[in-house]
C-alpha cells in the first residue's frame, strides 16, 4: 500500500489545498494530511481546530486521513511508513524553498521522496494568509475557501474584535 503525506500548517485549509488533496488522493492508496507546526507562524486556529476543519472538507475522500504532529516531518514520514511527501507548487518562487526542504527531508530520511503537484492555475496566488487578510479587510473569500471554512474564519474574526 502506497502511503503519501501532505504536510502543512493549513491555517486554514483553502480550495488550493483541497485541489492538491483531491489530486494526490487519486494517485496514492492512502493520503495522510498532517497539520504541523511552522515555527515562523502565529496561527489563527489551534492544530486540533485546523485538523477538524480539514476533516469537514475531506469527508468525501475515503482514503484521506487527517492527523496532527508537532515534530520533524522526516520522522513522522518514517513513523507512518510513507513513501513520499506531497507538496503543491504554485509558482517558480516556491521552487527554491521547496527544493531545499525536499533535500533536507531526504537527507533526514532517505526512504522518503517528495512529490510535487502543480497547483491549478486558479489557485496560484492563494495562501492561507491572503485569505485571512482579505476577510480581515471585509472582502469576500467565497471563491477561496469552502463555505464551512468561510463561516469559521468570519466567526473567529468577530471573536477577536
Ligand atoms: N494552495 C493554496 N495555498 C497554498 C498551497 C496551495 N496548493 N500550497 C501552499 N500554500 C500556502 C500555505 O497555505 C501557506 O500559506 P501561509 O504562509 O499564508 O500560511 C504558504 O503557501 C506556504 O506553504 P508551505 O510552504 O507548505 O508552508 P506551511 O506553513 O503550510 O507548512 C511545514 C510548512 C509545516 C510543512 C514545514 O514547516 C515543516 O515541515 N515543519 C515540520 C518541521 C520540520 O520537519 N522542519 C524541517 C523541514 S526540512
Amino acid at each position: 500500500m502506497k502511503t503519501a503525506i501532505y504536510p502543512g500548517s493549513f491555517d486554514p485549509v483553502t480550495l488550493g489545498h483541497l485541489d492538491v488533496i483531491e489530486r494526490a488522493s487519486a494517485l496514492f492508496d492512502r493520503l495522510i494530511v498532517v497539520v504541523m507546526h511552522n515555527q515562523t507562524k502565529k496561527p489563527m486556529f489551534t492544530a486540533e481546530e485546523r485538523a477538524a476543519l480539514l476533516r469537514r472538507v475531506t469527508g468525501h475522500l475515503p482514503n484521506v486521513e487527517i492527523d496532527c504532529f508537532d515534530g520533524l516531518l522526516a520522522a513522522y514520514a518514517a513513523e507512518r511508513g510513507a513513501c513520499t511527501i506531497v507538496k503543491g507548487l504554485r509558482a517558480v518562487s516556491d521552487f527554491e524553498y521547496e527544493f531545499q526542504m525536499a533535500l533536507a527531508n531526504r537527507k533526514l530520511n532517505p526512504d522518503v521522496d517528495t512529490t510535487f503537484l502543480m497547483t491549478s492555475a486558479e489557485y496560484m496566488y492563494l495562501s492561507s494568509s491572503v485569505v485571512k487578510d482579505i476577510a480581515a479587510h471585509g472582502g469576500s473569500i467565497r471563491d477561496f475557501v469552502s463555505p464551512e471554512i468561510e463561516t469559521e474564519i468570519l466567526k473567529r474574526m468577530r471573536k477577536e474584535d
